[in-house]
């Protein structure tokens, strides 16, 4: 992803901060165990992983996610580094996202420093970053693409999703990317028992998935934050 880089900027603690939205891009006391709590274990991703695991064929079995916010990739790495773990042969993941204000990959490079666990998988990320808006096998059974544009326009690009990521700043700051026509359409592009997670519990954003079609349920949030949410589409 080439264009200007957005007005983000590192804060006193070395954390990337959106001056466009007030607002950090992930958790102030650890970004990669937020996205692990919220996002991960918020759609039941190891557990659903290993039962897919278990069915007797896997071969060419895929596991679709959907993320709304690409920003500096930990989320995709995170998931990536879990997954390599569990993931058995003959599974196959393919993670999209979409992204309308693309970080400079010295950005994103300085931001995810941070986690040195993730090292040598961010590196990987880096070195390709310029091309991720092009479907790209990262290993034999994970892929990758970050649509680029606005999420509104984007979202309908997405194919059936098994787990989504939304993870679009907060909601008071940045309403358009929880309004009640994006969920829908994040809804219709979910599978039968597809799945949500956010860190945001605020009221009319539990309403919109509602409304959208969603089961949707409060669980305990990450850090400070008492509850985020998480949902399915029965
Ligand atoms: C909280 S950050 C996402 C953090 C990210 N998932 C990560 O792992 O670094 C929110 C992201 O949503 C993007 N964004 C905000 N509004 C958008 C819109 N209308 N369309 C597309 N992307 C948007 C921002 O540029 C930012 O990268």
């Amino acid at each position: 992803m080439s264009d200007a880089p957005p007005p983000a900027q590192f804060d006193e603690a070395g954390l990337l901060y959106s001056r466009q939205f007030d607002d950090h891009y992930f958790s102030r006391i650890d970004g990669r165990a937020e996205c692990a709590h919220v996002f991960i274990d918020g759609n039941d991703l190891p557990l659903r992983w290993r039962q897919q695991s278990e069915q007797t064929d896997t071969h060419g079995q895929n596991f679709a996610i959907g993320e709304l916010g690409f920003g500096t990739g930990l989320n995709f790495l995170e998931t990536w580094r879990q997954w390599r773990d569990i993931r058995q042969p003959g599974q196959h993941l393919s993670f999209l996202s979409v992204e309308g204000f693309p970080l400079a990959a010295e950005t994103a490079g300085q931001a995810l420093k941070n986690w040195p666990e993730l090292g040598a998988l961010s590196a990987r990320l880096l070195e390709r970053w310029d091309q991720l808006t092009s479907p790209m096998q990262l290993d034999d059974q994970t892929r990758l693409q970050v649509l680029q544009g606005d999420v509104t326009d984007m979202v309908v690009q997405f194919p059936l999703v098994d787990a989504w990521y939304l993870d679009g700043f907060s909601p008071a700051n940045n309403p358009e990317m929880w309004g009640g026509d994006l969920l829908r359409s994040v809804f219709e592009r979910s599978v039968v028992g597809g799945t949500f997670a956010s860190y945001t519990a605020a009221g009319w954003v539990r309403r919109n998935l509602e409304s959208a079609g969603f089961m949707v349920e409060k669980r305990t949030g990450f850090g400070s934050k008492r509850h985020m949410i998480a949902g399915r589409r029965l």
